[in-house]
């Protein structure tokens, strides 16, 4: 099922033929599902779901078949390990650091802690829902302050709807659906100010991804703010979505909240899987070129057809299709393409995520034949 990335799929990319020559040494090294380019309403091309379409690197998975002959085994000790892999990484403590089964728990995990301390949650809108929809699921309350007139997180409205029963507030950077991200000065003051005041989380999700000199992560605030927490996964760049592994950064304390003393969530498989992923640079490097020349494809579409879109920091795009997003998905399974969910308010945008070149190209022609 598996083989050597094709040299078509390689040229496919063409526009970025530069970078793709440093990274064709990478693939080299890569062995990759064949692009899907027969697709079917049942074999769709994934261009819905923000994943990883080349699977987690070789290395990792080699790491993780030697860990399936120890599988049926009590063995969380790798967890030192991984964590020590990712405090080096990151230059954070290891008692800052907390890992679980993706980062789906950590969010969920702080939406029960706003409801504990009987707080309201304040979040952009539209952002990712998780941390949002547990506390309201639970029957707290959430502000949601709509993003700005460029699509941005807006920090100054988000200023002015604090109050002080607001002991939560969640910031996904970059943002999702919408792939902006937050100027790296104005978020840090943002989080200083407002971590007097309650608990700040910081997704960030897809942050491997940016290639902004705009963007700053927000780790190395857990060491000096008490009250803020970073959340980071690897189901995107490092291919984990189904393996599920995510880490919370934040002071002991605050991770009390949200995660045991000692992690009993995590398959051994998967952290063996983590502690080599995270360490093969060649592998995320080789995704983040694939992820440029994929997106290069969208941006030559939406710049052909005339459709507003938002310059992506992240594997996936948002663009104005000008129809219902919930319309045009039904009409690309048709044609084997799996096409993001319906965002309010932006219901005639569309999200998709970013697939192998020649699966991209499809998506592109496909569109441009039904809507161009
Ligand atoms: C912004 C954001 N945060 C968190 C997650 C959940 O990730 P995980 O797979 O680590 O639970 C996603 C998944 O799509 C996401 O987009």
């Amino acid at each position: 099922m598996t083989s050597e990335i094709t040299r078509r799929e390689w040229l496919a990319g063409g526009t970025l033929l530069a970078g793709s020559l440093i990274a064709s040494n990478i693939a080299k090294a890569q062995t990759v599902m064949e692009p899907n380019l027969n697709p079917t309403p049942n074999n769709a091309i994934r261009a819905g779901s923000n994943e990883n379409v080349y699977g987690p690197s070789l290395k990792a998975q080699e790491a993780m078949n030697k860990a399936m002959k120890t599988a049926h085994l009590y063995d969380f000790r790798s967890q030192f390990v991984l964590k020590k892999v990712i405090s080096e990484i990151e230059n954070i403590p290891e008692d800052h650091i907390a890992m679980a089964n993706g980062s789906s728990p950590f969010l969920e995990k702080a939406g029960y802690v706003s409801r504990i301390q009987d707080g309201t949650v304040l979040a952009p809108y539209p952002t990712y829902n998780t941390l949002s929809s547990t506390a309201r699921t639970l029957g707290g309350k959430v502000i949601d302050v709509p993003v700005d007139e460029n699509m941005s997180v807006d920090l100054e409205a988000m200023r002015t709807a604090m109050t002080d029963e607001v002991k939560m507030i969640y910031i996904c950077n970059p943002n999702n659906p919408i792939p902006t991200i937050i100027e790296k000065k104005a978020l840090r003051e943002f989080c200083i100010e407002m971590s007097k005041r309650a608990i700040i989380v910081i997704d960030e999700a897809y942050y491997e991804y940016v290639d902004n000199p705009d963007f700053s992560s927000m780790v190395d605030l857990v060491t000096e703010h008490k009250n803020i927490i970073v959340a980071r996964t690897a189901s995107k760049i490092h291919a984990f979505a189904g393996i599920r592994v995510g880490f919370a950064f934040a002071h002991p304390e605050t991770l009390l909240l949200i995660a045991g003393r000692f992690n009993l969530s995590m398959g051994n498989v998967a952290m063996q899987g983590a502690i080599v992923s995270y360490q093969d640079t060649e592998y995320q490097n080789f995704i983040k070129q694939k992820n440029k020349e994929s997106m290069a494809i969208l941006y030559e579409l939406f710049e052909d057809l005339n459709l507003p879109y938002i310059k992506s920091n992240t594997n996936f795009v948002f663009f104005k299709a000008g129809r219902p997003s919930k319309e045009i998905a039904t009409e690309l399974r048709k044609h084997g393409i799996m096409s993001g969910r319906e965002f309010k308010p932006f219901t005639d945008w569309v999200r998709w995520s970013t697939v192998k070149p020649q699966e991209m190209q499809y998506v592109a022609d496909t569109y441009k034949k039904l809507y161009g």
